[in-house]
């Protein structure tokens, strides 16, 4: 069967946290952009290029680490639909907002994440988790992750939560005290790790104060390293091992052993205390119990799979938005100023934080979304159709790759006035007209059945680290190490260069 997808009724994805339950079930059933029987008019050979070489065709143009900028400018030169070659490998390039909305919806059935990813991750001896995971397997495990990152889980978490930002701002206040400079992306990373290494696993591995993420360092390898491998124009790992490579499997073998650990402690966990059987204090443990059953479908390697998964999801794609924010609010000190007072207006202490003290940070929030509209953590997104599509007017045969560019329409003057400014009213609840977010025209998370879904606690951890930032202290610098301005570094996601900050803590 073939699926037609055209522009404008297309949008639909969703940010806020009040929309997250049972979204999953709503975005599979309106998949309502499907124009069967549409006609195609052109075929993916009529689409532009841009020119490359024999046989390596566009490899050479496109480096990991600058990848989705130059798809950026790609589709600003040969327009929103146009293809690219890396050796054999083909690929569309899709840059229109409305149309990657519909085709992100159209999942699990008419588009996959690419195999070739799964098979360099199988390669690896990776167990798929619910990233990588298709059809029936992803259905079972997308299910038990929606309930461990649904609103109420994450917010039975908050203390924890709390506790790892207190360490973070026990750390912040000895630099400030010693008039030292933070490091502030690495001490960012640390924390990610520290909460998703909590919430998912109910390990306390506190990265924070032993100031060395070994963890989170493996985990970089490996998503950078997965990431360099999918664009290779041929697998010349499999007779030549360059550094790169060697580094990349120590880093496989350091991540294993450390979600074995985790493995471990949950087992000790559930065989100390059986009650948790039926009520699972965290994924890991509701994920051996599911295991535990015969016919759950859910076996130790998808266990393992997972945790792996929520180590690589969690943490650098948080971090990366969080440091881009604080970024952007230093060079920008209206907005700065107003997100300082709303914190201080609503947390007095934060020492004592509450979660219902974090709920009406608005402009925090909306600051944390216009940030990720100018520097989303995943720029860009690939795609694999399932099945015959047309994608706007062009016929995408079964095995196209397509790579979605997410960040076009959000920084286009027809979705967003002054696409260039860091303005955060626009998101805020009551903004008005013109001056509203095309929330449609900006998707950090995705859309559709696989909508990111840990978006809820990446909102929360975002605003109680810059609850604890701006209630305690008072920034007085934040550089980018060695230039005027942070490069947008491309691992598995687009983060900054290394950025350091200094503070002055409030009296
Ligand atoms: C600011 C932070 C984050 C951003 C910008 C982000 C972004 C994304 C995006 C763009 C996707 C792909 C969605 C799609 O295909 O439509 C995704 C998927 C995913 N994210 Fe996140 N994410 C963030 C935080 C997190 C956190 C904290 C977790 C929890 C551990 C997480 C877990 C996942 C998982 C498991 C998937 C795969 C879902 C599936 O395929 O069904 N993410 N994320």
């Amino acid at each position: 069967m073939s699926q037609t997808f055209k522009t404008a009724a297309a949008r639909g994805g969703t940010l806020g946290a009040s929309q997250h339950q049972h979204e999953d079930q709503k975005m599979s059933e309106t998949m309502s952009t499907t124009l069967p029987g549409h006609p195609a008019a052109r075929d993916i050979a009529d689409l532009p290029a841009p020119p490359g070489l024999p046989l390596i065709g566009n490899a050479l143009q496109l480096h990991p680490r600058t990848i989705h900028r130059t798809m950026e400018d790609w589709s600003r030169r040969y327009g929103t639909m146009f293809r690219a070659r890396i050796g054999s490998r083909q690929v569309v390039v899709l840059a229109d907002g409305a149309a990657i909305n519909a085709v992100l919806r159209d999942r699990p059935d008419g588009f996959r994440r690419p195999a070739v990813t799964a098979e360099v991750s199988d390669e690896l001896g990776g167990n798929p988790g619910v990233f990588l995971a298709e059809g029936d397997a992803w259905q079972r495990q997308r299910r038990m992750v929606m309930h461990a990152f649904s609103p109420a889980a994450v917010k039975a978490y908050f203390g924890r939560l709390a506790h790892v930002a207190r360490r973070l701002e026990a750390g912040w206040l000895q630099a400030a005290a010693q008039g030292h400079e933070i490091d502030l992306t690495g001490d960012l990373k640390r924390y990610a790790v520290d909460v998703i290494a909590g919430l998912a696993f109910g390990a306390d591995v506190n990265t924070i104060e032993a100031g060395d993420d070994a963890i989170g360092r493996h985990v970089d390898t490996v998503l950078a390293g997965v990431a360099r491998r999918s664009l290779m124009p041929f697998p010349y790992w499999r007779w030549v091992r360059l550094p790169a490579d060697r580094r990349l499997e120590r880093s496989v073998l350091a991540v294993r052993s450390a979600t074995d650990g985790f493995i471990a402690g949950a087992r000790a966990a559930l065989a100390a205390d059986p009650g948790l059987r039926e009520r699972p204090a965290n994924l890991l443990q509701a994920m051996l119990v599911a295991a535990d059953h015969p016919d759950s479908g859910v076996d130790d390697a998808a266990v393992a799979g997972n945790v792996t998964t929520m180590l690589l999801a969690g943490e650098d794609t948080t971090s990366s938005a969080l440091a881009w924010l604080i970024w952007l609010l230093w060079r920008n000190p209206a907005a700065l100023a107003r997100a300082t007072d709303e914190v201080r207006r609503h947390v007095p202490d934060v020492a004592a934080l509450t979660y219902e003290q974090t709920e009406p940070l608005d402009y925090v929030q909306a600051c944390a979304l216009e940030a990720m509209r100018l520097k989303p953590p995943a720029p860009f997104l690939p795609l694999e159709a399932l099945r015959e599509t047309t994608v706007l007017d062009v016929r995408l045969p079964p095995g196209t790759l397509l790579w979605c560019v997410m960040r076009h329409d959000s920084v286009d003057a027809r979705c967003f006035p002054s696409p260039d400014t860091f303005d955060p009213e626009r998101w805020l609840p009551d903004a008005q007209g013109a001056h509203r977010a095309d929330r449609q025209a900006a998707l950090p998370f995705g859309a559709g059945p696989r909508i990111c879904p840990g978006r809820y606690l990446s909102l929360l951890e975002i605003k109680v680290a810059m609850a604890t930032l701006l209630s305690r202290f008072d920034i007085t610098a934040v550089h980018a190490t060695g230039r005027p301005e942070p490069a947008e570094v491309m691992g598995f996601v687009m983060g900054p260069s290394p950025l350091t900050m200094t503070l002055r803590p409030r009296a």
